[in-house]
């Protein structure tokens, strides 16, 4: 599904990532860990689109991405959520919904009065699934900037998804949870994929890493040092060492 081929970004003299290949197939739940600055939140922001690579090449389903914007890989089915969480902290949790909402069948020939009437209660609709299934429903029309740090991460994970995403990466989405989030936010990943959606999940929290993925690349200096199923990755010395603060 998704394919990086010899991906490089530097900034200056700092080798974010650097020659990384890593394929990520359908319905798969991949992990990519590694410790700090090693690479994790670059790589994402290369697939999403964020910034142009330094050298190589990603493609995804069988599109090579290097000239598609941010917007038309949201559109091709690429979402995300970020690291610092980033929500519009003055419109309520239904509004965040609202506007990232991407219904590719809204846009159809069909006319504008019932494209605006029809999408509507067909997007109403999906928003308050989306409510549910992050069990936000009873904050909907909280202003984002008053919610818990948990809830916040919630609707960030509500708003990726209203994009209707095929491929969703997950930047450190339990970073701050305590353990009864971290369970559900698990949950909602595995249910996730159950509905089609291929996962890429960093994560610092190596219970949930562990416990919810196909596959883990692990990443060091921006190169991946290890690769393999969450129990080869956590018995490779490489991958010791490199948690260990070794190089
Ligand atoms: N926009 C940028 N400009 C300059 N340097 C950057 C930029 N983004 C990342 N870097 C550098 O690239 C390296 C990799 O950073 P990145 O954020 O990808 O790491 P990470 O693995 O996500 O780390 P963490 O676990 O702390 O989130 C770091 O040395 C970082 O300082
Ligand atoms: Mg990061």
């Amino acid at each position: 599904m998704l394919e990086l081929k010899a991906v490089s970004r530097h900034f200056g003299g700092v080798r974010a990532v650097d020659g990384l290949d890593l394929t990520v197939n359908e319905g798969e739940i991949v992990g990519l860990i590694g410790p700090n600055g090693s690479g994790k939140s670059t790589t994402v922001n290369l697939i999403a689109g964020l910034f142009p690579l330094t050298a190589g090449e990603i493609v995804f389903r069988k599109q090579p991405l290097r000239d598609v914007p941010v917007h038309g890989r949201l559109k091709l089915g690429i979402a995300r959520t970020f690291q610092s969480i980033r929500l519009f902290g003055q419109l309520s949790v239904w509004q965040n919904l609202w506007v990232a909402q991407n219904s590719p069948e809204d846009r159809s020939r069909r006319g504008f009065f019932a494209r605006w009437l029809g999408g509507q209660t067909q997007v109403r609709e999906e928003i308050a699934q989306l409510l549910e299934f992050s069990a936000l429903g009873h904050k909907q029309n909280e202003l984002a900037a008053n919610l818990s740090f948990g809830e916040q991460r919630r609707l960030e994970l509500a708003r990726a998804l209203a994009a209707r995403p095929k491929l969703l990466l997950l930047d450190e989405p339990a970073a701050g949870m305590n353990a009864e989030e971290i369970g559900q936010l698990r949950q909602r990943i595995v249910d996730l994929r159950a509905k089609g959606i291929t996962v890429v999940l960093i994560e610092h929290v190596m219970e949930l890493v562990m416990g919810v993925t196909d596959r883990i690349a692990v990443l060091n200096f921006g190169q991946k040092i290890a690769e393999g199923t969450p129990a080869q990755v956590q018995s490779d010395p490489a991958v010791k060492k490199a948690y260990l603060g070794g190089s």
